[in-house]
């Protein structure tokens, strides 16, 4: 939701920041802006639409060069997305601009308050009343060379108007007073420093430096940071010198890159059987007992457990239902998902004995956020799944389990779902393994299937062409619905979830024995049906989705049967069958779910539309 970039240092900070809004614009592209400081000028240009329309008005229209910038791509919350709504967003002197993420809550009431007093605003959004506050706290605090906190007017100023703000918001400001300055604020939504030498970066991700470097300072909750080419100084919302955490990123530029594929989506979805065996990599011992230390909830408090409540949101939550199984069936103990957006809105009974396990690959998505905090009013256990380090879930958890998927570029998640998955197993074996749920070689022996799972999917990649040729002939359909039993069927949640997104077509998951009870009555002569069959081991599951596949298939539907190899029993229903490798039961959605992602993306390309970028989405929701 909106990406955020700032530079000072001795580049042309345009170069800098538009490079890196190319590597932000996941996060929203509804219209893009930049800000450049020269020779004490505000220079402004902002365009609706994707990074190109910026880039050619920037081209027709070189602004002056300096060496002070800022940038924002927008994911629209108020107001439409035209050139007027786009940031920066300027006070009535034209001095002060200001590029947010987030929502300010009131900001109703302070823009009603900032009309009454004078000021002209001029977009519908929440973020130009900040620009203006800035304005009268500027005055308030003796302007630049002010009464304020340390270094300078600007940061005071800033933490001033944040300490009136509720909600949730990143915000950037520049003064055309102070050319080396440009001050953060962070609450609720990300921003990360990136610290070069004689230049630093503020952005919503390190991949929008991470060309420069990989020195990073994680900025926490309610602080504010001033930046400067040769420091970086930051403080919490009083003026009080703020702890910060420091990290190095352990990846590349090339890892933010296509590296050759047109798509990310496509790189990503290539790349899970590297993320997988990286999600595993140093969690198994030499003596094949996992150690997940880095869990940071002792063995103590986990025998203690007497439920566990998962909450994720899209596509992290179908992980979650896929947990729910493993944790049943290896931990032994009762598990519940919750939609995040749900969860903080009734009135859950956690106690301390309760383990929530939040699942975000960012790790800043606000539903998760909310859900965790109000989770941990309840003095209930935190764990977080999460991809991205220095995030803010991790912070707000009392344990994290990383999934090693590397930088997620594409809206659609793929390789963070599967590495997802390792997590959820690899912690419910933990449990099993921690309350002896399981004997130990039992878990051992899943343990080593796990450790094979990256060869098997490798192999289901390999095969994929006829599922593309499929995709292809079906770009005309308006709908397709996938069905599934057992873990199978949050995976034809997934399935479906993707083609919505991607194709922008109707697109349903259902649990195949709940068709009779309703849904059947969707089917009608020729309508694509993707049905995931469990393993021939689970017979009597097995046997009645081969019985459910019959059903529809009289009816009329064209079935599209995505089985385990060498499954003969699926062959006379299946219009197209799809063979993926031989697995347990449980660990099936590692191989099913990547036809899927296959399908969508192949059928999305085919109709035209931009698989990285999908209408009305980004990639991380840092709203509710
Ligand atoms: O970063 P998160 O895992 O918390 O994101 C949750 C969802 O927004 C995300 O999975 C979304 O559903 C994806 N675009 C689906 O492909």
């Amino acid at each position: 939701m909106c990406g955020i970039v700032g530079y000072v240092g001795g580049r042309p900070a345009l170069d800098v920041v538009v490079e890196g809004l190319a590597r932000l614009e996941y996060r929203g592209y509804d219209s893009a802006g930049v800000a450049v400081l020269a020779d004490g000028k505000l220079a402004t240009a902002k365009r609706a639409g994707k990074l190109v329309n910026l880039r050619g008005a920037l081209a027709e229209e070189p602004p002056p060069a300096g060496t002070l910038g800022m940038g924002h791509t927008r994911w629209a919350t108020h107001g439409p997305p035209n050139d007027r709504n786009a940031h920066p967003h300027v006070d009535c002197t034209g001095a002060v601009a200001v590029i947010h993420n987030g929502i300010i809550e009131n900001f109703a009431e302070l823009r009603a308050e900032l009309e009454d007093s004078g000021h002209g605003l001029a977009s519908d959004t929440d973020t130009e009343a900040v620009a203006h506050l800035l304005e009268d706290e500027l005055k308030a605090v003796g302007g630049l060379a002010g009464t304020g906190g340390a270094g300078g007017g600007l940061a005071e100023a800033m933490r001033r108007v944040c300490r009136r703000l509720d909600g949730a918001f990143t915000l950037v400001a520049m003064h055309t007073g102070d050319p080396d300055l440009v001050v953060g604020a962070r609450r609720n939504s990300p921003l990360v420093v990136g610290v070069g030498e004689g230049e630093n970066f503020l952005a919503s991700d390190v991949a929008a430096f991470i060309a420069h470097t990989r020195d990073a300072i994680e900025l926490g909750q309610d602080q504010v940071v001033e930046l400067r080419a040769g420091g970086v100084t930051i403080t919490d919302f009083e003026g009080r010198p703020a702890e910060v955490q420091e990290y190095h990123v352990d990846w590349d530029v090339s890892a933010a890159e296509k590296g050759g594929y047109d798509y990310f989506m496509l790189k990503e979805i290539a790349e899970q059987p590297r993320a997988v065996a990286d999600t595993l990599l140093g969690r198994i011992g030499a003596d094949g007992r996992l150690r997940l230390d880095e869990m940071r909830i002792p063995d103590r408090e986990l025998r203690e457990v007497d439920k566990i409540i998962i909450v994720a949101c899209g596509t992290s939550y179908h992980a979650g239902l896929i947990a729910k199984y493993a944790i049943e069936h290896w931990a032994g103990l009762p598990c519940e998902v919750e939609l995040a957006s749900e969860f903080r809105y009734r009135d859950p009974i956690l106690s301390p004995a309760t383990l929530v396990i939040a699942i975000s690959q960012s790790g800043e998505t606000m539903d998760a956020l909310m859900a965790v905090r109000h989770a941990r009013e309840q003095k209930a256990k935190l764990l977080g799944i999460c991809n991205v380090n220095g995030s803010t879930l991790p912070r707000e958890c009392d344990g994290v389990l990383y999934t090693h998927a590397g930088p997620e570029i594409a809206v659609a998640s793929t390789k963070a779902f599967l590495t997802q998955l390792v997590a959820v197993y690899l912690i419910a074996l933990y449990i099993a393994q921690v309350r002896g749920t399981k004997w130990g070689d039992e878990v051992f022996a899943m343990v080593q299937l796990l450790e094979r799972m990256p060869e098997k999917v490798a192999k289901v990649l390999e095969t994929m062409e006829p599922v593309r040729e499929l995709a292809r002939s079906l770009a005309g359909e308006r709908c397709v619905l996938f069905l599934g039993r057992h873990v199978g069927f949050p995976v034809a949640l997934e399935g479906a979830l993707k083609l919505k997104e991607l194709a922008y077509m109707h697109a349903e998951g259902f649990a195949a024995g709940e068709l009779k009870h309703g849904p059947i009555a969707l089917i009608e002569e020729g309508l694509p049906v993707v049905v995931i069959v469990p393993p021939r081991a689970r017979d009597v599951l097995h046997d009645k989705i081969v019985s459910n596949i019959q059903e529809i298939r009289a009816r009329g539907a064209r079935t599209i049967v995505i089985a385990e190899d060498g499954d003969e029993s699926v062959v006379p229903y299946a219009d197209t069958l799809i063979g993926v490798p031989a697995v347990p039961t449980l660990l099936q959605p590692l191989v099913t779910t990547v036809p899927l992602q296959v399908f969508a993306c192949e059928l999305a390309t085919a109709k035209g539309h931009d698989v990285d970028q999908p209408r009305n989405l980004a990639k991380s929701v840092t709203v509710e």
